[in-house]
């Protein structure tokens, strides 16, 4: 009796099962008793996202990642096992008795990936979940608590309503990392963090151990060296949050109600890629890449240099106002990496008087040098450089109110010219400014004198002109 119940059961179970296979597919949590093996699929609501095993590229090794599920190419945003593929299909993910989720491959002793979290034996419930913006929470079902999530441990590519930077009550700093290539997600060469040592966080993008491009320091409404991703950009929008509690940056789609499928992602040869895709493309829009141009790559005129792109492709790269080319022989050999010097002994002519030149549209140098007054003028701003010899220049922080006060105490690295940039005011000896004064006054000097002898010339044209005019109405008048 009992037998035929349950065969009836199973009967009816895998009718079920034959009649609504999507039922199973289509599930997008994970439970300790029902694991997920290479075939199976987690598939987040609304089908945006879908974690189970892959193969990259032209490579047969097995990994768990989580895709994009109904997007173009189906592009894949994390991967667990970055350095540890599994090299056939018994790969298996699943969450163990100490609540954490272990992928094993052939040998069922040692996992070959784990969440690796502590937590305290209770009798709940542990679930992962994959949820509608790609991430995979580990949580606690009676009591919501997040044990683990793979947003806070992120591959290469930085999804909308992630997180980058530093959990200060956890420590957890979140980087992005290139893969090795496109056919091993292991951990490559590239990282994206967002230095938060500085008073002033920037994004940094790394290539090996060589700072290789940075976002510009907050400016109150975005990234102030990428000026058109700040304010203009029609699809993407970045916020900061530096308090207490986190340094950190998150971006997001500025009109949220698009559907649209967006990503940022940084690849192996020093790049970041913003791409967006419909549901109904066929492929992603790459609407740009980091770094910009060939100024934006950190340092390209040393220290105290200045770099201007020219001609769309080529670039220059000129002294700050008061400085020189550390070697010139360096410089006519177009690498400017020494970048310039002071022209005449600082500390002898600091006390003797020195101003400002100011230094229109730049990406102000790194921040990480400066020290920064959230909320002085620039005026005061001005004041408290001046009076301190070892105090390079100022600039200010916020583009939109010109509040807050960035003074620089030593190199000025990483300067460039940038449409929508803003103001850098250099320190400089008082006579070299009446160099600058003196050039400008020549200049409008020699401009005066050219008006002038054109007015005079004019003048004794139209006198002569007079003269003749007259001279013939004498003559008509004799004649009449
Ligand atoms: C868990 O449940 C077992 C019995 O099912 C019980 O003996 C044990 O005390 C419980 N532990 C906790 C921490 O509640
Ligand atoms: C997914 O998790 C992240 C991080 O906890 C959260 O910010 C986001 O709102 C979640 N998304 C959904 C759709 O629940
Ligand atoms: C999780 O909790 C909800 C209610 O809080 C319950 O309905 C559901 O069955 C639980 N899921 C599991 C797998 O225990
Ligand atoms: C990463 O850097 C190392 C050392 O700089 C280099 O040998 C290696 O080729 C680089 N790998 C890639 C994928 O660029
Ligand atoms: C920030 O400081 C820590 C500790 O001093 C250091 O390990 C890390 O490299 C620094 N980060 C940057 C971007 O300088
Ligand atoms: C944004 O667009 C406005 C008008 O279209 C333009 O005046 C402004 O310069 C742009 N700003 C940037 C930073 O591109
Ligand atoms: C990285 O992105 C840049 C800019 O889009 C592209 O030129 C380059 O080919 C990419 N490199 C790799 C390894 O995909
Ligand atoms: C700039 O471009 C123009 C036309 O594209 C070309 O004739 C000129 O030689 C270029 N100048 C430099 C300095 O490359
Ligand atoms: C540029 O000059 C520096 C020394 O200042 C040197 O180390 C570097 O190799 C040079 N780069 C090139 C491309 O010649
Ligand atoms: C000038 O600024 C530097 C760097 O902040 C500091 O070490 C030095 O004490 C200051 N000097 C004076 C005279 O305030």
């Amino acid at each position: 009796m009992i037998m035929y119940f349950t065969k009836g059961f199973l009967l009816l179970h895998t009718l079920l099962a034959f009649f609504i296979p999507q039922f199973d597919t289509l599930q997008d949590t994970l439970t300790i008793s029902n694991p997920i093996r290479d075939g199976d699929l987690l598939v987040s609501k609304r089908e945006t996202f879908a974690l189970g095993f892959f193969s990259p590229g032209e490579s047969t090794n097995r990994y768990v990642g989580i895709w994009f599920y109904k997007a173009p190419e189906q592009p894949v945003v994390w991967v667990a096992n970055r350095d540890n593929p599994i090299t056939d299909n018994s790969g298996v993910l699943s969450i163990d008795l100490h609540r954490n989720l272990v992928l094993y491959g052939e040998d069922k002793k040692q996992p070959i990936w784990s969440t690796n979290i502590v937590t305290k034996s209770n009798n709940k419930t542990t679930l992962a979940q994959l949820n509608h913006s790609g991430n995979l929470v580990l949580f606690i079902n009676e009591t919501s608590d997040v044990l683990w999530q793979s947003f806070d441990n992120p591959t290469d590519t930085f999804l909308p309503s992630m997180k980058l930077g530093l959990d200060r009550k956890t420590g957890l700093n979140r980087i992005l990392t290139s893969w090795k290539s496109k056919d091993d997600p292991g951990i490559g060469n590239c990282s994206f963090i967002l230095n938060t040592n500085s008073s002033s966080p920037e994004l940094f993008l790394y290539k090996g151990n060589t700072l290789w491009w940075r976002s510009g320091h907050w400016n109150g409404i975005g990234w102030s060296g990428i000026p058109t991703l700040s304010s203009n950009d029609s699809v993407m929008n970045f916020k900061l949050f530096n308090n207490h509690y986190e340094t950190s940056t998150i971006w997001g789609l500025r009109y949220p109600g698009a559907s649209l499928f967006s990503r940022l992602v940084v690849n192996g040869s020093g790049s970041i890629q913003r791409s967006v895709s419909a549901i109904s493309d066929q492929e992603w829009d790459i609407l740009g890449a980091l770094p910009l141009d060939r100024c934006d790559n950190y340092g390209k005129c040393g220290a105290f240099g200045m770099c201007q792109v020219q001609n769309g492709t080529e670039f220059e790269c000129t002294c700050l106002p008061g400085f020189e080319p550390r070697s010139l022989s360096e410089w006519s050999a177009r690498n400017a990496t020494s970048g310039c010097v002071k022209k005449h002994g600082r500390a002898s002519v600091c006390k003797s008087g020195e101003e400002f030149v100011k230094v229109e549209n730049v990406k102000l140098p790194d921040s990480s040098f400066a020290r920064v007054d959230e909320k002085l003028s620039l005026k005061e701003c001005e004041r408290r450089c001046l009076e301190n010899c070892s105090c390079t220049a100022y600039g200010g922080v916020d583009v939109k109110e010109e509040v807050g006060c960035m003074r620089w105490y030593g190199e000025l690295m990483d300067t460039r010219v940038l449409d929508g940039g803003q103001n850098l005011y250099v320190r400089v000896a008082a006579f070299e400014l009446d160099h600058f004064k003196g050039f400008f006054a020549k200049k409008r000097r020699q401009a005066i004198m050219v008006v002038a002898l054109v007015v005079t010339s004019l003048l004794i044209f139209l006198c002569a002109q007079c003269l003749i005019k007259r001279k013939r109405k004498g003559w008509e008048l004799e004649v009449a």
